[in-house]
């Protein structure tokens, strides 16, 4: 039997009560966490949003009411009205903000009863993340999930009221719309009134950002949703929110201030923790040479070594070879690892480079008297002493060396550095290590396309020096672009733009977009440009990513309400799913793919 909640005015969250609230009369209504029965004595504990409260149904308060408790279940809607009271000497439960008091019921509403849930609602749980998600509604009710959207909420709050007071509008742009290149593929919605024509779901709202700027915004911002139809990852969802954010008449420096601001506010205001100002910066260049990788996570040491000069003379022939060829030699130090990397590691280790293209890996280990090692005869004391020299290796390390096209090297020996923080855990817990990335290429090389892309966007400045190499040498010029980069995961990037349509014409040719094309897709924009566009250039934040590694989350769906499984779809809707006969026709669309199940 149900009841109803009618004028019931509820006067606490289950979080609320203190010692100083013992006396007074409340009405409380939630969840059931759980229910105890102590020789006669009924302990509920209630549990909303906030978190809990312990409700005692004593027999000799009321007969009625201890028969009725007796019958809760997990998860069953109660409204409770009663009296508080500190708990008696001994049982106070200090881990509970609450675990002062508990209330005396005296009145109690069932208003809605509950099927046992799936798994339970606490934090530790092993169920399957299909299950979670399925039932992602009670996976919320968990005080860890329901933190994580708490926290959501406030940090993009803090971000809202830091914008607006410097200035910033918040404009909403499109979501049905022409593709927004951004390196992946776009999500197409048919349209029914113009057969045969689609919009794009926005990958980013970069051009309407620049189309305001164009309007005289100024300073625009967007908590906006993106849509990449891309291969998922713990860090990537479909559909994902960007702090969006563009600025007229800026330099680079007044874009990294301003997000260097924003983010130390959410440390210092939302996480009470001081976050060291300013970030560091590394170029990009930089950053491969040491890091192997454009998104370094700098919490540990493993830096990379260059060899390549040292290998070109040395007796290894696998390494004489290569540099001589124009490839490069590179090593990492494992610090005092030697012993623990046995045998079976290195095999491991070995496999794992070949996965991003080694052909092989050259270990050795450092001791007193010399290298041990497969490979250590081929090198001479000397030989050995230079390389332990550019490492700085002493007895007790090892040393692992790439030898091959700087990219293979680059990816082999950054990938290799991750799995060693890894494997003996050399990443220390706690850590926050933001840092810039400057001076991205412009351009890179598509090898399977066999062509030219735009590294961030083509709507990227490229820096004034190099524009002369545009048409002669385009992969040496460097752009305008920056990333921001959290415990080695990029959380967000941009640039200064473009604002002149001269300039985008020719950027386009540079990527081979020949000038009809242009016009066809991006017309609009190179004609607003003719119509005195201001300089301007901006940032976006990767909002999932940023709140994930604040949260200490594994994944970005951890801090996203309703996220898609790595197969983009949703366990809890069913989307995405077929549709009648009679929609498709609607949209002039047909399908190859029949329905499994013709219901
Ligand atoms: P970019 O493509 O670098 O730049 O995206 C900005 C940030 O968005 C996050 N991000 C994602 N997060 C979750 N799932 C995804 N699939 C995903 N893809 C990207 C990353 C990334 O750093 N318009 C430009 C910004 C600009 O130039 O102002 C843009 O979208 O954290
Ligand atoms: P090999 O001469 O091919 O038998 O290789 C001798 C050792 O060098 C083995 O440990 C290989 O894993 C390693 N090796 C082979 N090619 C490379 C390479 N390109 N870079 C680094 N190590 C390599």
């Amino acid at each position: 039997m149900t009841e109803m909640w009618g004028e019931w005015v509820r006067t606490h969250g289950c979080g609320a009560l203190r010692a100083g609230d013992a006396g007074s009369e409340v009405l409380l209504a939630g969840w059931v966490h759980s229910r105890r029965d102590h020789g006669g004595v009924i302990f509920v504990d209630l549990r909303d949003r906030d978190g809990l409260t312990q409700v005692v149904f004593n027999p000799e308060t009321s007969a009625e009411l201890h028969e009725r408790a007796s019958a809760l279940r997990p998860e069953w809607v109660l409204g409770v009205r009663g009296r508080v009271r500190p708990r008696p000497e001994g049982t106070a439960n200090p881990k509970l903000p609450t675990g002062a008091v508990e209330v005396l019921a005296t009145e109690l509403r069932v208003l809605n009863p509950s099927a046992t849930p799936p798994f339970p609602i606490e934090d530790h749980v092993t169920a399957d993340e299909s299950i979670r998600l399925r039932h992602r509604y009670l996976d919320l009710r968990r005080p860890s999930m329901a933190r994580n959207l708490a926290f959501r909420s406030r940090v993009v709050s803090f971000m809202r009221a830091f914008l607006t007071e410097r200035g910033f509008l918040e404009v909403e742009t499109p979501f049905l719309t022409k593709s927004t290149p951004e390196g992946a593929r776009d999500y197409l919605v048919p349209s029914r009134v113009n057969p045969g024509q689609f919009y794009a779901l926005p990958q980013s709202p970069q051009l309407f950002k620049q189309l305001l700027m164009v309007a005289g915004v100024d300073r625009y911002y967007q908590v906006a949703r993106c849509f990449r139809d891309e291969d998922l990852r713990a860090d990537r969802q479909p559909e994902f929110t960007q702090l969006d954010m563009e600025l007229s008449f800026v330099r680079r420096e007044d874009i990294f201030e301003l997000i260097e601001a924003m983010i130390g506010g959410i440390f210092g205001q939302v996480l009470g923790r001081p976050l060291a100002l300013p970030l560091p910066r590394l170029t990009y260049a930089e950053s491969l040479l040491r890091y192997g990788v454009d998104n370094p996570d700098t919490r540990f040491g493993l830096e990379i070594r260059e060899c390549t000069d040292l290998a070109r003379g040395c007796g290894f022939q696998v390494f004489s070879k290569v540099a001589a060829e124009g490839g490069v030699v590179r090593g990492i130090r494992a610090p005092g690892l030697a012993e623990a990397l046995s045998r079976k590691h290195l095999d491991e280790l070995t496999e794992y480079v070949k996965l991003f293209g080694a052909k092989g890996l050259a270990w050795v280990k450092v001791e007193a008297g010399g290298w041990a090692g497969a490979v250590a005869k081929f090198f001479s004391p000397g030989d050995q002493t230079a390389f332990n020299e550019r490492c700085e290796a002493a007895p007790g390390d090892a040393i692992l060396f790439l030898a091959d096209r700087e990219k293979t090297v680059c990816e082999g020996l950054g990938r290799l550095r991750l799995e060693l923080a890894r494997r003996f855990e050399l990443v220390p817990r706690g850590l926050m290590n933001l840092l810039w990335i400057t001076d991205f290429p412009l351009l890179e090389y598509n090898e399977e396309e066999k062509r030219l892309e735009a590294k961030h966007h083509p709507f990227t400045a490229p820096m004034d020096e190099d524009l002369p190499l545009l048409e002669t040498d385009p992969l040496q010029v460097r752009a305008k672009a920056y990333d921001i980069v959290l415990n080695g995961q990029e959380i967000g990037g941009g640039s200064l733009r473009i604002y002149q349509p001269e300039l985008q014409r020719r950027m386009f040719r540079a990527l081979n977009i020949p000038d009809e094309e242009a016009e066809a897709k991006f017309g609009f924009l190179l004609e607003a440009f003719q119509f005195g566009a201001p300089p301007h250039g901006g940032i976006a934040l990767g909002l999932d990513r940023l709140l994930a590694i604040l949260a200490g989350a594994d994944s970005i769906r951890e801090v996203i309400a309703f996220p898609k499984t790595q197969k983009a779809t949703c366990p809890l809707t069913g989307a995405p799913s077929h549709v009648e006969f009679k929609q498709l026709r609607e949209l002039h669309l047909k399908t190859d793919v029949l329905p499994r199940d013709p219901a």
